[in-house]
């Protein structure tokens, strides 16, 4: 009798949570019941931003309407904010800065263990390392690498790999040898629950996710922030890029020219691989929208004062991508 109770419970245990799809927080956590109500409400979206500058766009556009009953919830130190764009369910976060790959991570996890999450939209602002684009353009790389998973070797070492920056090639007045001398890009681990550990150095956004981005291609984007302040030309939506990621504010243009010449990479941050990384590890679909703020060596003075229309035109693009995701909600 006592041992079929057991077994009937185990089982109706096994069915919740299989319905549930989800973990959350242990059941003596203080926001249990409050987090348990919000979940059972609806399955979310969970967007993603660093710092307040990418907030601004979203609290101005008015798209976000939050949740009346329950609109914030703190956990690990980050107010999740929960509500609606366009309609469809979202839960929105700010990761933090500085050490910013570790706190994109941290908030991720924390999202994606509390709520039920049918996936991240994660946009911001990027440096830019591709000279044909421009400062309001948004960039949705397929891949990021993070560039700053370094073997740095000694000098004189005589080991060899494919992906090395020579630091004695930029010496002045011409290169020649440096104490300094080199460092090999390296791959990180990805551990996850449907494949046994990988070693990356590409983490790919979710194929599925992006493929219906690119739907947003002929999006109109914001090309002034007054009658006066216009960029020279309308700013793009643009596709096929890959990005990169470091804990490193990049601002020097011969690195730029070595990371676009090297490997491709159009954009820099200090975010996105990470929250491209937690995605993969909890098989959660991930998609990034990156508004150029600084194109490396580009011109600065002129535009100082519109890069603020790269976090206004990701936040625009990472909108009409929830709304996109929203009809088709059946599929996901
Ligand atoms: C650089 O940006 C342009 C868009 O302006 C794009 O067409 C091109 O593919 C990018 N380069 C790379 C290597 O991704
Ligand atoms: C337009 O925006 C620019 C850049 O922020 C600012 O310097 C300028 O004063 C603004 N002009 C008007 C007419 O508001």
């Amino acid at each position: 009798m006592a041992v079929g109770y057991e077994t009937l419970t185990v089982m109706i245990l096994t069915l919740m949570l299989l319905v549930k799809q989800s973990v959350q927080l242990r059941s003596t956590h203080p926001l249990h019941e409050v987090v348990d109500r919000i979940n059972h409400h609806s399955s979310y979206i969970g967007l993603v931003l660093a710092f307040p500058a990418e907030e601004i766009p979203l609290l101005n556009s008015g798209l976000f309407v939050l949740n009346s009953r329950n609109p914030y919830i703190h956990i690990a130190g980050r107010k999740f904010n929960i509500g609606k764009i366009k309609g469809v369910d979202v839960i929105y976060v700010l990761t933090g800065e500085q050490t910013v790959k570790v706190n994109a991570a941290l908030t991720v996890q924390a999202l994606l263990q509390t709520f039920n999450i049918r996936g991240i939209v994660h946009y911001g602002i990027a440096g830019c390392t591709n000279t044909s684009m421009s400062v309001g353009d948004v960039g949705v790389p397929h891949s990021f690498a993070f560039t700053s998973s370094w073997k740095w070797l000694d000098f004189g070492s005589e080991e060899t790999s494919e992906n090395e920056l020579k630091f004695g090639a930029y010496n002045l007045p011409q290169s020649g040898e440096n104490l300094l001398e080199r460092i090999q890009f390296t791959p990180v681990q990805l551990f996850s629950n449907k494949k046994a550990m990988q070693e990356l150095f590409w983490f790919p956004v979710d194929a599925h996710w992006y493929n219906l981005a690119t739907q947003l291609q002929g999006l109109k984007l914001q090309q002034c922030l007054n009658e006066t302040a216009c960029l020279p030309k309308e700013p793009k939506v643009i596709f096929g890029l890959r990005g990169s990621t470091a804990n490193v504010f990049m601002s020097n243009l011969a690195f730029a020219k070595f990371l676009y010449q090297e490997f491709s990479i159009s954009t820099a941050d200090e975010e996105s691989a990470a929250i491209v990384h937690a995605s993969l590890s909890n098989g959660v679909p991930c998609v990034v929208f990156r508004g150029v703020s600084d194109v490396a060596g580009g011109e600065k003075l002129a535009l100082a004062g519109l890069s603020s229309l790269a976090a206004i035109n990701s936040f625009k693009v990472a909108a009409k991508f929830v709304e996109l995701i929203g009809k088709k909600k059946a599929t996901f």
